[in-house]
């Protein structure tokens, strides 16, 4: 297992190389493998419940700043910033934060949103809403909680993320799937258990208010939402 800046490294060259064609693709509308709608699905299903879950839970009273971490192409920026959050959105892959900037600036929501390459863990400012998925999902258990708490160390009000679920039948497909050449692999997803995960939130002070899991045959998530104890 890779130490955490070298893993950090690999992710940010994967991320802005052969992985920004395959998850820009993924997430966007071009036609795809069964496989790779699956994932699309999912992700989008994600997205869409974050997003409501974004419209129900928050006070109204704190100022509406978010961080949208490790943020891709830009899906869930943007729906921060159409309900008019200021949002800052960093990413350790230079072409995924160019994207977002191109699809914020499409949209012409530009003064609401910055854009930048960056590591989540150099940032220190608070932000009321703090969004970070699909990312925690390619580290290790051993870097989840420092990288967890971080997060959470921004977060004012609400922490929203994802995490892939430790279960036995996952595991074994996960070792089937590195049989594979490498060139058929998926990214490595780190499965994490959800004792560990309540853990970590609790060191940081934070409870889980909301968690669903979203599945779709190749695309296994929780979503949660942690709040304040
Ligand atoms: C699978 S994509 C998910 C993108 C986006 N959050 C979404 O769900 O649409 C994972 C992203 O996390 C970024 N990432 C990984 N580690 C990061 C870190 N330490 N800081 C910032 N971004 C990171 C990657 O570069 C990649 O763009």
């Amino acid at each position: 297992m890779l130490e955490l800046p070298q893993q950090k490294a690999r992710l940010r060259a994967y991320f802005d190389g052969i992985g920004f064609a395959r998850w820009s693709a993924i997430y966007g509308d071009a036609d795809l493998s069964l496989v790779r709608r699956s994932i699309r699905a999912g992700h989008q299903a994600m997205i869409a419940q974050a997003a409501a879950w974004l419209d129900t839970g928050l006070s109204g009273t704190t100022a509406r700043s978010a961080l949208d971490a490790g943020c891709g192409t830009g899906l869930f920026t943007i729906e921060l910033a159409r309900r008019n959050f200021c949002v800052r959105a960093v990413d350790l892959a230079p072409s995924m934060a160019a994207a977002t900037a191109a699809r914020i600036a499409e949209a012409g929501l530009s003064e609401q949103v910055q854009c930048s390459t960056a590591d989540l863990e150099q940032l220190n400012e608070r932000f009321a809403v703090v969004s970070c998925f699909d990312v925690l999902i390619h580290y290790p258990k051993a870097d989840f909680a420092r990288l967890c708490g971080h997060l959470a160390s921004l977060a004012d009000e609400v922490l929203l993320f994802t995490y892939a679920p430790y279960s036995p039948l996952l595991a074994a497909l996960h070792r089937v799937g590195s049989f594979f050449p490498q060139g058929q692999r998926h990214t490595d997803i780190q499965m994490i258990p959800a004792k560990t995960v309540q853990q970590a939130l609790a060191a940081s002070g934070l409870r889980v208010r909301r968690s669903t899991p979203i599945s779709r045959p190749f695309y296994h998530v929780t979503l949660v939402e942690a709040v304040k104890m």
